[in-house]
């Protein structure tokens, strides 16, 4: 199993294939699951408003479409001392990962470790 710190470079590498003319803020993010199997995402955006995907959503649904389901940890690299996945992220992670640990760093190898229940708390699930 991989450590935090390989995870984040491994999210911070990412971020060289991010496509991102728009915002020119590339974001890349290293998904590890239970097996020890790691997918990267970026953010991808689009001309057209509403169609851009960040890169942790590019990640989980990489893993998912892949058939992973058990997922532990997720890092999130951007050039920003406030890297935070946004709002849809958070909730996309919780219905895939509702325990994950995340950890938000920079490309300097620093990062700030929590989880998606502090990101999300009382977050929306269907009734059973
Ligand atoms: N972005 C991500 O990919 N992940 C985040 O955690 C925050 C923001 C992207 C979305 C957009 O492509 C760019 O960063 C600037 O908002």
């Amino acid at each position: 199993m991989i450590n935090d710190k390989v995870l984040l470079q491994m999210a911070n590498d990412a971020r060289k294939n991010a496509y991102c003319p728009y915002s020119n803020f590339p974001v890349g993010a290293a998904l590890l699951c239970s097996d020890g199997a790691v997918f990267t995402g970026v953010n991808v955006e689009n001309a057209v408003n509403g169609l851009s995907i960040c890169a942790e959503r590019v990640a989980i649904f990489k893993a998912i479409s892949e058939g992973k389901r058990d997922f532990v940890r997720l890092a999130v690299s951007c050039a920003s001392d406030h890297c935070r996945p946004c709002g849809a992220c958070r909730q996309v992670i919780f219905e895939h990962a509702p325990y994950i640990e995340i950890l938000m760093g920079n490309p300097e190898g620093e990062f700030v470790r929590t989880t998606i229940r502090d990101l999300l708390p009382d977050a929306f699930q269907l009734p059973d």
